[in-house]
């Protein structure tokens, strides 16, 4: 097997606290926070081992970057899993594809109250003073972000709601999250919420007998866009079919994928507009121009690409991962109509822009990718790609035997250009046997500086850039 995925799927053995790293080239001095990364810090309890890339057990990462020099700490993110696991050297709660391998007795316990993971494992985010590990299920964990502890369980939503996504749209001027949260039942209800400090609120409420996996929605100045792709849930097999969680959803392209355009003014649906049947889990950006509303995503033609994070079929090397498309869909809201645009024939996924000046705006022409190189075939994500929407062109970080993680953009503060700053991504690099901290020239692509971990790093999903402002 592949060096890099044994390590990158592994299990990481040791915690640091604000050691300092060794640096190669030159971090720019303006560069001030830390960088907090979210993904699973094992793969493996005792000798029971996770299925699926969406599985494992939390871990935190964070990168403090002050004066050119950096610290690293990292922790496994405290919560009911992570205990169970170290108290019984076992799997004691259900993840994305993973169940607890006490068969018998796990379904008896399901069938009154499935034990869905807490261990929030697949974002961060800062809101109302607080900084949160996000993960599907409702319950986030709120950390310390100096020690990286957790503070405990914070909730949106005591609703019995189900499952949530980890791409909230966080209005930091008004001190607003939203998201989605599914409610699962006879008939289950896609729900928009508003928080505010200890308040949160429905905003839009959509029935549905067959709730569609959903790992994000978009927002534009008017409207929140809801995409219903046919990967779709009946509830009750959840709770009684005995599969893990993703496992009871069926790809039924026969009902297309429908788009829901809701008022963000009243939550009420304006049109729904349907299209060919398709699948995303990132929403990148969405605008509004010339009474047109603007969705950019990141597509799959199917949902395969979940069957191809199951760790055995990456580690298999057969096929090469399939790559994710970035395209746009121009909608007319008065006619129904809506038409596709490829943006760029590159094989993306975990993208980024500059969110903070181009979040909702019709001017944005950046963003930040992993992706597919053309010509290795991997498996798994192997270069960082930067996607120019204006010139249609793109500019790739590529180096044999390193797999990079999602490039997170960090702005130059002051900035007049869109890519005026710095790109930074954990890269797994197979041939050290550990991984480090690439910093990438914004404009140019080029390196700037690399910072080596201690360790592999284990393959992540999301995080965030904290300035030391916050
Ligand atoms: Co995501």
């Amino acid at each position: 097997m592949r060096k890099a995925y044994e390590m990158g799927f592994g299990k990481t053995s040791s915690e640091y606290e604000n050691v300092s790293l060794d640096i190669q080239g030159k971090i720019p001095p303006w560069i001030e926070g830390e960088l907090i990364r979210n993904g699973p810090g094992t793969f493996r309890v005792g000798d029971e081992h996770y299925r699926h890339w969406f599985d494992g057990l939390a871990m935190l990462h964070k990168f403090s970057i002050k004066g050119g020099k950096v610290g690293y700490t990292n922790r496994f993110l405290g919560c009911k899993a992570y205990d169970q696991a170290l108290q019984t050297g076992r799997i004691s709660f259900s993840e994305f594809a993973t169940d607890p391998c006490d068969k018998l007795f796990h379904r008896i316990k399901t069938l009154f109250r499935p034990k869905l993971t807490d261990s929030a494992k697949v974002n961060v985010a800062h809101f109302d003073s607080r900084y949160l590990a996000l993960g599907e299920t409702p319950m986030q964990i709120e950390f310390d972000r100096k020690t990286l502890e957790s503070c405990g369980v914070y909730q949106y939503d005591r609703n019995n709601m189900h499952v949530t996504t980890v791409h909230p749209h966080i209005d930091t001027r008004r001190g607003e999250l939203y998201n989605l949260v599914i409610r699962f039942g006879r008939k289950s209800t896609y729900q928009l919420i508003r928080s505010k400090g200890h308040t949160t609120e429905p905003v839009a409420r959509i029935r549905t007998t067959h709730p569609a996996y959903i790992h994000s929605f978009g927002s534009s100045p008017n409207y929140f866009i809801l995409a219903e792709y046919p990967l779709r849930v009946y509830p009750l097999n959840i709770l009684l079919s005995g599969k893990p969680f993703i496992e009871n959803y069926r790809w039924q392209p026969e009902k297309g994928t429908l788009f829901y355009i809701i008022s963000r003014q009243n939550g009420k649906t304006v049109c729904h507009l349907e299209t060919e049947p398709f699948f995303a889990f990132h929403h990148v950006n969405a605008f509004e121009k010339e009474d047109k509303l603007f969705v950019d995503l990141i597509k799959y033609p199917t949902a395969e690409i979940i069957e191809s994070f199951y760790l055995d079929k990456i580690k298999s090397e057969k096929k090469p991962l399939p790559g994710g498309r970035l395209v746009r869909f121009a909608m007319d809201l008065l006619t129904g109509k809506l038409k596709e645009y490829a943006l760029s024939d590159e094989d993306v996924e975990l993208m980024r822009f500059d969110h903070e000046r181009f979040n909702m705006s019709p001017d944005y022409n950046i963003v930040y990718t992993t992706g597919l190189n053309k010509n290795a075939g991997n498996s798994f994500y192997d270069q960082l790609t930067k996607i120019d929407l204006s010139l249609g062109s793109s500019k790739i970080w590529y180096q044999k035997g390193c797999f990079p993680g999602e490039p997170v953009f960090v702005g130059k503060p002051g900035r007049t250009k869109e890519d005026e700053g710095v790109v930074i991504s954990v890269v797994l690099d197979e041939n050290a046997g550990r991984s480090f901290l690439l910093i990438l020239d914004a404009e140019t692509f080029s390196e700037l500086a690399r910072v080596n971990a201690p360790h592999a790093i284990l393959f992540g999903y999301h995080g965030e850039f904290f300035q030391d402002t916050e």
